[in-house]
């Protein structure tokens, strides 16, 4: 799939905090509302997201990665990666988010592949999963297109800790890929 022009990809870092919160936010406004409530999205998002990145960006753990996907400066995509984190599942794609203006032009593709890699380059008999809103009818579409299996369901944790974030109790699901080196480019 070809690339739109100018798209480059690079390790995230402390100066990145506030594009990519904004980007965060802006996507769980859009793909996440029904599970997450109104108020949380509308009132408190960015601002849980804002600390959460400054923090994680100021201070990294040594297991995490963040790929930016940017064109001419901007930041149009993040994925976010904490390797060897579960014992039988392996390495946990914590975020992954393309601009709104960009989804289905391959971005989400080049990010995930280049997740793969470091993967693959931490330790190559670690796996990769993730957690999908179960409503999340697209996304799922794009791991099922990138050969995720869909192995297990469970409510969704709500963001913080805080309950009153959620809408009731929203169900999510753990795709799972046993060999990351799959998701390289042949
Ligand atoms: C899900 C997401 C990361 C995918 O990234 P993307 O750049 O849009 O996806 P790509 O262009 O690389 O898609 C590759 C393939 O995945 C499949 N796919 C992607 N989006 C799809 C959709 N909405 N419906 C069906 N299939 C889809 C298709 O097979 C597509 O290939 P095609 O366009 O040639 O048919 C992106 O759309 C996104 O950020 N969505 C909102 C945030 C989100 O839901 N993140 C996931 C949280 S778990």
């Amino acid at each position: 799939m070809p690339s739109p022009a100018g798209l480059r990809f690079r390790a995230a870092g402390p100066g990145d905090a506030h594009a990519i919160a904004a980007l965060h936010a802006d996507s769980w406004q859009r793909h996440y509302r029904g599970a997450f409530s109104d108020a949380f999205l509308d009132n408190d998002a960015a601002g849980y997201l804002l600390p959460l990145w400054t923090g994680r960006l100021a201070s990294p753990k040594p297991r995490a990665r963040t790929i930016l996907a940017e064109i001419d400066g901007a930041v149009v995509g993040l994925a976010h990666t904490l390797l060897g984190e579960h014992p039988a599942w392996g390495s946990l794609l914590d975020n992954l988010h393309v601009a709104h203006g960009l989804k289905r032009q391959g971005a989400g593709t080049r990010l995930l592949a280049l997740t793969g890699r470091e993967v693959v380059n931490w330790s190559p008999s670690s796996g990769l999963y993730l957690w999908v809103l179960e409503q999340n009818s697209d996304a799922r579409a794009f791991y099922a297109a990138r050969g995720g299996a869909c192995v297990e369901r469970a409510e969704v944790p709500p963001p913080g800790g805080d309950p009153a974030r959620l809408n009731g109790k929203p169900m999510g699901l753990r795709y799972a890929w046993r060999d990351p080196s799959k998701l390289l480019p042949g």
